[in-house]
């Protein structure tokens, strides 16, 4: 990177605070596309939605459209969705089976799952051309590096850089966490996903993950229904369903959210605390406890339902929460456009009633029909507006700025409501941005 490019963005980032230019300037965006979403593990999609060979599920790393393909046997492939005879996208579906092998719809080229070239009709019209002589370099080119983690696939565009579990480092509890409430370890995904397109810069939704302030106030007006509506059932029928309480929770205090920890690692992943009670006594609980103890233990047990966890991000591309079975991907379009995934998945051997707990999350709090996350969009829309106009140059992120502890990079907050988790993302947004490889 040029050095006056290094130094611009070193001036949008300040320890306490960060210039607007971040989040409304198209060519900071395109140097995040290059340097962020074009040079790290970005988050591909489950195993479990390519269950059987030559499966295939589009998606975009940066402005790259690639397809995530099954092969033969275990083996998942990640290829740019580019034909290389004249550039047309082989894959057309969001997601298919590409049958005996890809097969391009504009000439009939045909690709084995791994991208390495199958076939083309009418061979005998290449017979001395540089096409018979280098026919291994005409397959659907591959991304540099494909990796999993538990199930869940990552790519990568760039062949340098750390292993996925390294760079994953402590967020690797994200995975763990989901697939540990499994009593075989494995969860599926339920295909197939919200699609959302957010009117705002992608790092709003990154920072809002773990913003512990925002809940009791942009959701208060659904969570004081919500607890309206509980406490009527509760006197009418003596119980209320287990749900409402994903609603209800958003009254709870700043004093409460304010306990809970965050924390932020070196490469901008960053986590906060559990809130809501998610382990609760109720016959589903216990059934699903009894089974966790039959397959670990009762010592192993309890250290995975020990685990408190609200939130996981993963930057730049995921948020997680485990306890629920959630996860969001992002795939930024623009300066003040973010396509959003809204996935959620089952515990693999777990109870009926535990996966219809997950399913009422993803429809109540995170899928766009909720009010949970309208607000959500609204006030993130908003924020672009603001962030476009020339009201104000700066975006506070002082809250509990100086009470951070700072240790081999990682920083930590027993300050729930911290804004240490926008603090520990612009740092690794500055790493990535000067980065010179
Ligand atoms: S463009 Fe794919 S076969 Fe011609
Ligand atoms: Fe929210």
């Amino acid at each position: 990177m040029p050095r006056d490019a290094e130094s611009d963005i070193r001036s949008l980032v300040e320890p306490d605070r960060v210039h607007r230019r971040a989040y409304s300037d198209p060519d900071i965006f395109e140097r995040e596309i290059a340097q962020i979403f074009e040079k790290t593990w970005i988050y591909a999609g489950h195993e479990t939605q390519v269950p059987n060979p030559g499966d295939y599920w589009q998606f975009q790393i940066g402005r790259q459209p690639l397809v995530m393909v099954r092969g033969n046997g275990d083996e998942i492939h990640v290829l740019y969705n580019r034909c290389p005879h004249r550039g047309v996208q082989v894959c057309g579906s969001r997601h298919g089976n590409g049958g005996d092998a890809l097969t391009c719809p504009y000439h009939a080229w045909r690709f084995h799952y791994d991208g390495s070239l199958e076939s083309v009709p009418l061979e005998a019209g290449y017979r001395d051309t540089r096409f018979a002589a280098n026919k291994g370099d005409f397959g659907m080119k591959r991304v540099a590096r494909v990796q999993r983690y538990r199930g869940f696939v990552f790519a990568s565009l760039d062949p340098r850089g750390p292993d996925l579990v390294e760079w994953l480092g402590e967020a690797r509890v994200a995975f763990d966490d989901i697939c540990d409430r499994s009593p075989v370890g494995r969860v599926e995904v339920v295909p197939n996903c919200f699609r959302v397109i957010q009117r705002s810069n992608w790092k709003f939704f990154m920072e809002n993950q773990l913003d512990a302030v925002h809940p009791s106030v942009t959701h208060m007006s659904t969570g004081y229904a919500a607890a309206e509506v509980e406490r009527k059932l509760k006197r009418e029928t003596g119980s209320q369903p287990l749900h409402y309480h994903y609603l209800s929770a958003f009254t709870t205090p700043f004093e409460k959210w304010d306990q809970l920890e965050t924390a932020g690692y070196p490469y901008g992943h960053t986590t906060l605390g559990g809130y809501m009670g998610l382990r609760p006594s109720d016959p589903d609980t216990l059934a699903h406890e009894k089974i966790l103890a039959q397959a670990y233990g009762e010592q192993r047990k309890e250290e995975i339902l020990g685990r408190n966890i609200h939130h996981v991000l993963i930057y730049p591309s995921i948020s997680v929460q485990s306890p629920l079975q959630q996860l969001r991907a992002i795939r930024p379009i623009s300066h003040n456009r973010t396509l959003s995934e809204i996935w959620h998945f089952r515990l693999v051997g777990a109870p009926e009633a535990i996966y219809r707990r997950s399913l009422w999350y993803y429809n109540l709090v995170n899928s766009p029909a909720t009010m949970i996350n309208a607000d959500d969009l609204e006030n993130w829309q908003r924020g672009q507006f603001g962030l476009s106009s020339d009201g104000g140059d700066w975006v506070s992120f002082h809250r509990d700025y100086g009470r951070d502890t700072d240790a081999n990079g990682e920083l930590h907050s027993t300050n729930g409501c911290s804004e240490l988790p926008m603090r520990a993302q612009f740092r690794a947004w500055v790493n990535y941005l000067t980065a010179t490889e």
